[in-house]
């Protein structure tokens, strides 16, 4: 996948000098974690941020202190995140930290040792999150598999799949082709697309194992 033919349901990151010098910090073997920690939450910022401007909006006209009215803009619905643990709850508090008391509901999907495939093991979302537009939450994008489980629980619950947007750090271009073939109504905000993966699934370069980097596991 060429980043200049994605399908337009991918939103790319625009490759400003720090989106670049962010990546490069996260990326780096060497990069102590309370740094990866600092520099990793910065990147996921401006993924809430993007996925953010993608919600519907309506018009909104407010008077200022001046007397004068302002032609503003309002979101049209309500939002919830979901996580995709364990990872993807190191993205919750940067949509915490842009929208006050938003509901957050989680779902853990992990390979299944005989069939090899991702499993469900919990989910747990808001009860009306099917009024709800969802931003589901997972920095990696490696083969795809638990991204597309999560969503296939997410449309068991009765969620649009147009009212999806799916925040993600780092995407195969693997993952991200089975994705978007699968769901082409769900948005997806990037911020890089990477190489290929390797013989373990790990998206090369990459920056290893996300989750362990961020929680300080092994
Ligand atoms: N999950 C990770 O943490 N890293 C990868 O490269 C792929 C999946």
């Amino acid at each position: 996948m060429t980043t200049d033919a994605l399908p337009t349901q991918v939103k790319l990151l625009p490759a400003t000098p720090q989106l670049k010098g962010l990546m490069t910090i996260i990326r780096c073997k060497d990069t102590p974690r309370a740094d990866f920690i600092f520099y990793a939450d910065r990147i996921i910022r401006l993924l809430v941020e993007e996925g953010l401007n993608h919600l519907p909006v309506i018009d909104k006209v407010v008077q200022t202190p001046t007397g004068t009215d302002y032609q503003g803009i309002d979101f049209e619905g309500r939002i919830c995140g979901v996580s995709i643990m364990r990872a993807g709850e190191s993205m919750e508090q940067g949509l915490r930290d842009c929208c006050r008391s938003v509901r957050i509901g989680k779902i853990l999907i992990q390979r299944d040792e005989e069939t090899h495939k991702p499993k469900l093991f919990y989910a747990k979302l808001p009860k009306d999150i099917e009024s709800r537009y969802v931003l589901l939450l997972d920095p990696m994008l490696a083969t795809g598999g638990s991204a597309m489980q999560a969503v296939q629980v997410l449309l068991e619950n009765n969620v649009q799949e147009d009212r999806i947007t799916f925040l993600n750090l780092i995407a195969s271009p693997e993952g991200m082709n089975a994705f978007v073939k699968r769901y082409p109504k769900i948005k997806i905000v990037c911020a890089e697309i990477d190489d290929t993966l390797d013989k373990n699934k790990y998206i090369v370069p990459g920056v290893g194992d996300f989750g362990c980097r961020y929680f300080g596991t092994d």
